[in-house]
């Protein structure tokens, strides 16, 4: 075997970002076709493995929204166990309707619902296999934190990368057939972490992994350009839609400090950077979805609740840039699914869908979302459809048990009205 495990993701209008793991440092090459069969490819690379045996290579000078093909070709051999798909963005900041999925949370001990393996805490639940088939036709998979629960408390690197390696392959059992790997290697991923892949339970900045949690998801994740050296947030835009990447916990102040103007849980880099992309996408953006792996409307100690004086000024930050009523938030950590259609939302009243969890030891029955009580469980995500026909624009959140709908919410905004500030977007809720 030359591919080891393979992902995808970092995909834009005109390229793409696979990397893998392979079985010696033979040079590696990526070859790229619209066709399944892969006939006439392109080939990027190529390139050396790391000393770690991980090979990136970047597809560019590819078409926009077009379903390409691709396999590492590795030692001179394609290995076609291994092949995947992705299909590149529309283009950038001109109007297109799309959707794509999002969820969190999978691997908790007594994981006996994906089979066996009750303490090895990553996850082969079906629901990978439904999302990557989804009659939605996800263009990309945001995983919101929660990747594995393996509590890493140590700054061994590792462990990480162990960890990565177990996620995409389910141990090392399943190989290529396993359901977390072909999701990520079909459905370009968006990853950020939540405490349990980052350190530890409800950690913080001050968790002993954190050097290494930071230095491992950058050499194996196919992620976006960070925003700086340390933590992992980061954004992209697809169509007129930019998305906000957040990284909750790796500058979090610890959740038991006194609320104040000191205590945070995005640090101050993190602010400063989110105010100059809201201030400047560099693209035409009409719509934000902001990913938040922490509770934004939960009551717990590891939520919001307990940084309310940041929160506020979040707040004030999206209102004065204009993006307060053009925005939703898809977030996750509890394990369960809850939607607000933003009036229970006290906190900027726009939308909140939380979409959790794909395989964790369910919570929920809470009802501080106002579409109704949360539902805890397994086997659970979301979707947002971005429906953007240039003179309105409509976003479509929908909560999913397996294949069959739970909840979901629309908001609607005209164009006119979508460039006026502080304005209330028109929604309607549809029943079930
Ligand atoms: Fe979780």
């Amino acid at each position: 075997m030359s591919v080891s495990n393979l992902w995808v993701g970092a995909v834009t209008e005109s390229s793409a970002w696979v990397r893998g793991r392979v079985s010696s440092s033979a040079n590696a090459r990526l070859v790229v076709s619209e066709s399944p069969s892969l006939t006439s490819p392109a080939y990027f690379g190529p390139v050396a493995p790391t000393s770690e045996l991980v090979a990136s290579i970047e597809a560019d000078g590819l078409d926009p929204d077009t379903q390409y093909h691709y396999a590492f070709e590795h030692d001179s051999v394609v290995d076609t166990a291994w092949q995947g798909s992705f299909r590149t963005h529309p283009v950038l900041g001109e109007p297109a309707s799309y959707a794509f999925a999002m969820a969190t949370c999978a691997g908790s001990i007594n994981n006996t619902a994906s089979g066996g393996y009750t303490d090895s805490k990553v996850s082969n639940h079906p629901v990978f296999d439904v999302i990557r088939q989804h009659v939605l036709d996800p263009l990309f998979f945001i995983h919101g934190g929660d990747l594995h629960y393996r509590d890493i408390a140590t700054n061994t690197p590792a462990s990480y990368r162990t960890a990565y390696d177990d996620v995409l392959t389910y141990n090392g059992t399943l190989g290529a057939t396993a359901r977390q790997g072909l999701l990520y290697r079909n459905r370009p991923l968006v990853l950020t972490w939540d405490d349990h892949c980052y350190a530890t339970n409800d950690s913080d900045a001050t968790a002993t992994g954190r050097p290494a949690a930071r230095q491992v998801y950058r050499e194996r994740v196919p992620h976006y350009p960070l925003a700086e050296s340390g933590a992992i947030y980061h954004s992209f835009g697809a169509g007129r839609v930019l998305y906000i990447v957040s990284d909750a916990r790796s500058e979090s102040s610890p959740g038991t400090d006194t609320d104040g103007p000191s205590k945070t849980m995005l640090g101050s880099a993190q602010k400063s950077w989110m105010e100059s992309v809201l201030s400047a996408p560099g693209f035409d953006a009409q719509y934000l979805v902001w990913v938040m792996s922490r509770q934004w409307m939960g009551s717990g100690v590891d939520t919001w609740s307990v940084f309310g004086t940041e929160r506020d000024e979040l707040v004030q930050l999206f209102g004065d840039t204009g993006w307060l009523s053009r925005m939703c938030q898809v977030s996750g950590d509890v394990h369960a699914l809850g939607m607000d259609t933003g009036t229970g939302n006290s906190w900027g009243g726009f939308p909140v869908y939380c979409f959790s969890s794909l395989d964790s030891t369910p919570s929920g029955g809470t009802s501080q979302y106002d579409l109704g009580q949360t539902q805890g469980g397994r086997g659970q995500y979301g979707t947002v459809q971005i429906h953007d026909i240039g003179s309105q624009l409509a976003v479509t959140g929908t909560g999913w048990v397996m294949d069959q709908p739970w909840r979901w919410h629309t908001s609607t905004l005209p164009l006119a009205r979508l460039t006026r500030r502080h304005q209330p977007p028109a929604s309607h809720v549809l029943p079930l």
